[in-house]
């Protein structure tokens, strides 16, 4: 007799909080408000003209990084956020425009639960500052 084999999903927040489609929205929402809000305009200038790349890159970090499938990682054996960031010059300024993008664009998407969705802003905003010098 055939035994019904029940597909497990990890209880993480990425797939609490919806997968890929939640993670894409997003962050797709993260660099319109950068590419249209004169508020980001200093952080929006360090990133290339072209978003493409990174809205392709974010949502595939973030989404191991929340527990979700970990291609970004495998493409990028070793790489550390922290580290990576070390050859921009970010101040405190522009670390607290991509603390305030990303805790809007989560506002703006809301995936449910909204208080992990709203935890997960606040553990992003908090890495982005300590990104900041100055
Ligand atoms: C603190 C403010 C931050 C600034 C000013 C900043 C700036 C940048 C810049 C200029 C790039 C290169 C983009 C390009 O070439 O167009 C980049 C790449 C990237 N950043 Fe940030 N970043 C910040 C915070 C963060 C945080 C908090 C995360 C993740 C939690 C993050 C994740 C990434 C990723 C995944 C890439 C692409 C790396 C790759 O795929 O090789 N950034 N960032």
């Amino acid at each position: 007799m055939a035994t019904a084999v029940k597909e497990s999903v990890p209880d993480t927040p990425f797939y609490r909080l919806g997968g890929h489609e939640t993670f894409e929205a997003i962050c797709n929402r993260f660099y319109d408000l950068m590419d249209e809000e004169p508020a980001y305009a200093e952080l929006r200038a360090m990133h290339a003209a072209d978003l493409a790349p990174m809205r392709a890159s974010l949502p595939l970090f973030l989404a191991g990084w929340a527990g979700g499938p970990r291609d970004w990682f495998e493409q990028n054996p070793g790489k550390c956020m922290m580290s990576a960031h070390k050859p921009y010059v970010i101040s405190k300024a522009v670390a607290g425009q991509w603390a305030e993008a990303m805790r809007r664009a989560i506002a703006d998407v809301a995936p449910q639960p909204i208080d992990m969705a709203e935890a997960m802003g606040k553990v992003l905003g908090d890495l982005a500052m300590g990104m900041g010098k100055n």
